[in-house]
């Protein structure tokens, strides 16, 4: 009797057991169907997120090209009275684009150089006809207002949130400064001179004298280059200029890529503009 009653006692805790095992069982099986569920709701979200920043990638991208074409567009504007302007401002891009590389300058750095120092003789815009297309020579007087295109330049682009607008600022104001401290508008010398306005000023003069302009012919390379290692240490950087001359082929493969394809950023720019439309 005793022996059964401890058989059914015995047989009541296995059945509980059993019953809570099947219950322990179940939960964890519905946790595990849970778990799938929020894995597969977290593997749709991940998809979601990606394809909405390939959206915003891409117009992103949009964007950035649509805002850069207009700075380019407003440049050939506020120069478009000049003849050759556009090709002559994609020029100085390059050039003192691939010269900032060279100087070591970080990529973004360097793209921005490319597309702000198109900007630098904005400031003419505000500059008379009868002065800016004189065909002779200026009167002192005459000289004084020209010189007045790079305050009214780095008016014009003041006061930007824009990097690239910023440093067109910069280069519009100092891209006629001197390394002895004879240029205007502030006299600056030497580094206190922004590296940027001693690059512009580099590509900008032997951009001048390779160029016909109404008032002159244009120069041979070999007369531009002796001119321009006359002017080293005086109107230029030495430091500058030297990594100018080393890389001349480079220089004149951007003026012939430019002569090519006409005004615009192409691949002999010898830059990655791509790299712009990745960031
Ligand atoms: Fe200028
Ligand atoms: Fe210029």
């Amino acid at each position: 009797m005793e022996t059964n009653n401890f058989e059914t006692q015995y047989a009541d805790q296995l059945k509980k057991y059993a019953d809570d095992l099947v219950k322990v069982y179940k939960s964890e099986q519905q946790k595990r169907k849970d778990l799938e569920n929020t894995n597969l709701q977290l593997i749709k979200y991940g998809r979601d997120l990606s394809s909405s920043i390939l959206k915003l990638k891409t117009a992103n991208q949009e964007l950035s090209e649509a805002y850069l074409d207009t700075i380019h567009r407003l440049v050939i504007a506020a120069e478009y009275k000049d003849e050759d302007t556009a090709s002559h401002i994609v020029r100085i891009g390059s050039y003192s684009a691939m010269i900032a590389k060279k100087l070591g300058m970080p990529d973004k750095k360097a793209i921005n150089i490319l597309y702000a120092a198109p900007m630098h003789d904005i400031g003419k815009i505000g500059i008379p006809d009868n002065i800016l297309f004189k065909p002779g020579k200026l009167t002192d007087e005459e000289f004084e207002i020209m010189k007045k295109h790079t305050v009214i330049g780095a008016k014009i682009l003041s006061n930007s949130k824009s990097a690239i607008i910023k440093l067109g600022e910069e280069i519009a104001l100092t891209h006629h400064e001197r390394w002895d401290g004879k240029g205007y508008p502030n006299q600056l010398s030497g580094k206190h001179i922004p590296l940027a306005g001693r690059v512009v000023a580099i590509a900008d003069v032997f951009d001048a004298l390779m160029s016909k302009r109404p008032y002159k012919e244009a120069s041979t390379l070999e007369v531009t280059l002796d001119i321009m290692q006359k002017e080293r240490g005086k109107h230029f950087d030495p430091d500058i200029l030297d990594i100018f001359m080393k890389n001349i082929d480079e220089i004149l493969k951007i003026r012939t890529g430019v002569e090519k394809t006409g005004p615009q950023y192409s691949e002999d720019a010898s830059l990655e503009i791509s790299l712009l439309r990745s960031q």
